[in-house]
């Protein structure tokens, strides 16, 4: 079956490769991942593999990317195949994917926030509890839920928000890749509480929010003020947590 991110790989791709935000974003990811030196990495969700392809150059023994889009998982491997890095890729519903391997770290940039209900929240959650090994942990990037689009529609970080309306015990929001002509997509925000609360009842512990990792050299690249917005209203947050 076709996936969503196969009309816009490229598109994505493109996008998150120019983002400003994007080199902040992976320094959030690597903070909680911590010492990657020889670990095994899987990047839930990989798209084009960019998490999995940095853990490997920071230092991972391996990092294996899966993605429901086969579109997204061929761009992914040319991309390794251009750098030369030996990421893997597999074109499947994170869901579906058997327990084969256990994995020292699992990273899920923007996978959670396609969780329709909190039913599914908690089964995406238990499905990523099979992958890591017993004392290995999961870094997740997701829709912050604090955002409010009252406070900005974030256009000026690369990505728009078109709307945002009340779904379930959480938020519907549409969004928008820069493009000709840009790219839908429609993601869901849940609260603290429910990521909170579907990690735990999955088997995780220890979870811990991040606030991005801003640094100086970040600051001095913008004009005055320009990650005001970010910090204040930003589309992302971050959280890690341990497989006992
Ligand atoms: C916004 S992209 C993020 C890609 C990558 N993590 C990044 O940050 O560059 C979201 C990706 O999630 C994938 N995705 C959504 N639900 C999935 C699922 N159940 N299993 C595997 N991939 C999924 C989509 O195909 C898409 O490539």
């Amino acid at each position: 079956m076709k996936a969503h991110y196969d009309d816009i790989a490229g598109q994505y791709a493109a996008y998150a490769n120019a983002s400003p935000t994007r080199r902040a974003e992976l320094r959030t990811m690597q903070h909680m991942a911590g010492d990657v030196t020889g670990r095994s990495v899987l990047d839930l969700a990989c798209g084009f593999g960019f998490y999995g392809r940095a853990m490997l150059l920071a230092g991972a023994a391996s990092a294996h990317g899966v993605d429901q889009s086969p579109e997204m998982v061929a761009l992914g491997r040319r991309v390794s195949a251009s750098a030369g890095d030996a990421m893997t890729f597999q074109a499947s519903d994170f869901l579906q994917l058997a327990p084969v391997r256990e994995y020292d770290l699992a990273v899920a940039a923007f996978l959670f926030n396609y969780a329709q209900s909190l039913d599914e929240l908690a089964r995406m959650a238990a499905a990523a509890f099979e992958h890591v090994r017993a004392g290995g942990r999961i870094a997740v990037e997701t829709m912050n839920p604090d955002y409010c689009l009252a406070n900005g529609d974030c256009s000026k970080y690369g990505v728009r928000v078109l709307d945002d309306v009340p779904w379930q015990q959480g938020a519907k929001m549409e969004m928008e890749f820069p493009g000709d002509p840009p790219a839908r997509i429609t993601v869901f925000r849940w609260a603290r509480e429910h990521y909170e609360h579907a990690f735990a009842q999955a088997g995780f512990t220890d979870l811990v929010w991040q606030a991005p990792c801003l640094l100086e050299q970040d600051r001095l690249a913008q004009p005055a003020g320009y990650w005001d917005d970010l910090l204040r209203n930003g589309l992302a947050a971050w959280f890690s947590c341990t497989k006992p």
